[in-house]
């Protein structure tokens, strides 16, 4: 569905990452993992709706939070507030429930991916759990004070804030049977997260992917990723099928990007 809605918030809130507040007339239902297509621009450059995920969202109001990367997040940056933005969502499927048989739950975002994440874990924050975010340096950390109320800890590439060196340090030292990762971020991060899964039992890595996108409704197949199934291999589209995919099904298909 579309809306029309109002800028309340833009603000820069690390290094070059922005957070940005709407305000809806329509009400709407979003829940997490899912995301918006924003329209940055009311001319045709940049020709595409931008895909961002739902950072926190009421029946009136949606927030994201997102990188400035390149000609469409730079318009976004300049939007002031009371300046109007159509979007189009919310879109794609969500973060499952948690089955039965885990005890314990990791939220692991890499950079941007954290925004995904921070709407679960507002919805599990009884169930116990523990949110690891990864970013370049402390300049790029994201609502450090956020993330503390759902037991956040931070991994940086530099060591500058937290532990030195990728998410997947942290996880080493939590991760055990029985474990639900919910995760997002660049796909190598996932990859990696699934390969220390495997070191224990009954690990499951429930991943948002965040592939290039074009239509965002299912139609021009610029989404695809490859999933294994019992006969071979087939294509899903990330903006209907996904973007929430078990990672140990999805087939790598190498660095890219972020
Ligand atoms: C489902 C989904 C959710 C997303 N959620 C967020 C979010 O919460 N916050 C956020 O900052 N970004 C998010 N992204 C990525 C975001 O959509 C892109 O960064 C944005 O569209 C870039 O637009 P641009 O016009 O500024 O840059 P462009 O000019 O389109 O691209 C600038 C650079 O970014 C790279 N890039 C563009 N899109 C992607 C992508 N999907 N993955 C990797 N690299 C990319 C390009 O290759 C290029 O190098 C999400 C993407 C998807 C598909
Ligand atoms: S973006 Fe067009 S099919 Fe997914």
């Amino acid at each position: 569905m579309y809306y029309d809605s109002i800028v309340t918030e833009n603000k820069e809130i690390a290094s070059a990452i922005w957070h940005l507040k709407l305000k809806t007339k329509k009400t709407l239902k979003a829940k997490p993992g899912q995301f918006i297509n924003l329209r940055v621009s009311e001319t045709l450059v940049p020709f595409l709706r931008k895909p961002f995920s739902i950072f926190d969202a009421t029946a009136n109001t949606v927030e994201v939070i997102y990188k400035v990367t390149g000609e469409g997040t730079k318009l976004l940056s300049g939007k002031k507030k009371g300046e109007a933005l159509n979007f189009l969502g919310p879109l794609g499927n969500t973060y499952p429930e948690v089955p039965k048989g885990f005890k314990k739950v990791i939220l692991v975002g890499g950079g941007t991916g954290i925004a995904s994440l921070h709407f679960l874990a507002k919805k599990l924050k009884k169930k116990g759990i523990k949110v690891i975010q990864g970013a370049r340096n402390k300049s790029c950390v994201i609502h450090k004070k956020k993330f503390e109320e759902y037991q956040g800890v931070i991994a940086t590439e530099d060591g500058s804030c937290g532990t030195k060196g990728f998410v997947t340090e942290i996880l080493k030292t939590q991760l055990k049977d029985n474990t639900l990762i919910y995760a997002c971020g660049p796909e190598q991060m996932l990859f990696a997260i699934q390969k220390l899964a495997g070191t224990k039992k009954n690990v499951k890595v429930l991943g948002a992917f965040e592939a290039y996108m074009g239509c965002g409704l299912g139609a021009c197949l610029s989404c695809v990723i490859e999933v294994k199934t019992p006969k071979g291999t087939e294509n899903v589209r990330v903006c209907k099928e996904g973007p929430v995919f078990d990672v140990e099904k999805i087939v790598f298909s190498g660095p890219r990007g972020n």
